[in-house]
């Protein structure tokens, strides 16, 4: 009896002081704290459990803490992790409309890249990806893509010609650093550090904040500022969590998430201005003036074979916003 009226008092207690039961939610990202994902999913937490008086927090899972990026988005689709920050790299494997982002020199700058992926088209492509079981709150950003590696500098796209590089398990990634002459090694990101250390592979290439976070200079020599494709994220949430939401926390949730992705880029700019000098000082050998029309040219090729998959009209409206 004493055992059944405790659970019902403290029931009485919390319904009379207004305090509520609180969920925890598991978000996960490839990266540490401090990087850029790391802002990005700190700045969506604190919003969300501010808007909703606590009833809701995270329990955040940086550094592959919860497996690859690939993994993570077939655990949020299932149910069995509630969130994921995470880059499209590996999520064209589950919708495959969002692989065109990933073609290599497709955006011209940040400005071209936020403005397509917060318009129309990236709205599209959100709606895509709800309709497979993943709900994307909101655009978040890896960044422009550079190559890193331990042989040699890299001037122009001749120069990369034969280094093994790993890349993302993407097939639009590979199929244009083919073209540049680059032997592409797919790997799951939470082996690459190793791989890099034991000279499995020559190089990399990833973002500055990621080359920061990660602490490639540690493993790699030669780092040359190719920005040779953009690299989108997103901050999905499985609609297990999602469809047992009020509409008033759905829209917590997602203006939450909306100053995530402003606090993730705002990062990805810092790093862009001031991490190539932090990089430098800590012993890489940085070509800033890349011959990026080099590549542009060598990658020319693979845009017949990306026009086929995903229409030369798609791409075309892509390269048209202004
Ligand atoms: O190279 C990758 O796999 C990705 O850029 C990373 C580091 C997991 C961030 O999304």
């Amino acid at each position: 009896m004493k055992a059944l009226i405790k659970p019902l008092a403290l029931a009485a207690l919390l319904a009379a002081t207004g305090a509520q039961a609180q969920t925890v939610l598991k978000i996960g990202y490839a990266t540490s704290q401090a990087s850029h994902y790391g802002v990005g999913s700190t700045v969506f937490c604190e919003e969300m459990e501010k808007g909703t008086q606590g009833r809701y927090k995270c329990q955040q899972f940086p550094n592959s803490a919860l497996g690859g990026e690939r993994e993570q988005i077939e655990a949020v689709q299932l149910g069995t992790q509630d969130i994921v920050n995470t880059s499209t790299g590996p999520l064209g494997n589950f919708v495959p409309e969002v692989k065109i982002v990933d073609i290599p020199f497709l955006f011209r700058d940040y400005d071209h890249a936020r403005k397509v992926m917060d318009g129309p088209i990236g709205q599209d492509l959100q709606k895509k990806m709800e309709a497979k079981g993943l709900i994307n709150l909101a655009w978040t950003e890896n960044g422009f893509r550079h190559m890193t590696n331990s042989k040699r500098a890299i001037n122009q796209a001749t120069d990369a010609n034969g280094l093994k590089m790993r890349t993302m398990e993407n097939k639009v990634h590979m199929d244009g650093y083919k073209t540049f002459g680059i032997l592409p090694t797919p790997m799951p990101f939470p082996e690459l550090f190793t791989a890099l250390q034991q000279g499995t592979v020559d190089g990399q290439e990833n973002p500055i904040p990621v080359i920061l976070s990660s602490k490639f200079s540690q493993v790699q020599k030669h780092l040359s500022l190719t920005g040779h494709v953009y690299s989108p994220a997103a901050l999905i949430i499985s609609p297990a969590v999602w469809n047992k939401l009020s509409a008033a926390d759905k829209k917590v949730f997602s203006d939450a998430a909306k100053k995530g992705a402003a606090a993730q880029r705002k990062k990805v700019n810092d790093d862009e201005n001031n991490g190539i000098a932090q990089l430098e000082k800590e012993g890489m050998q940085v070509v800033k003036q890349v011959n990026g029309d080099s590549f542009r040219k060598a990658v020319a090729p693979a845009y017949a074979g990306y026009a086929k998959e995903f229409g030369a009209d798609k791409i075309a409206a892509i390269q048209a916003v202004k």
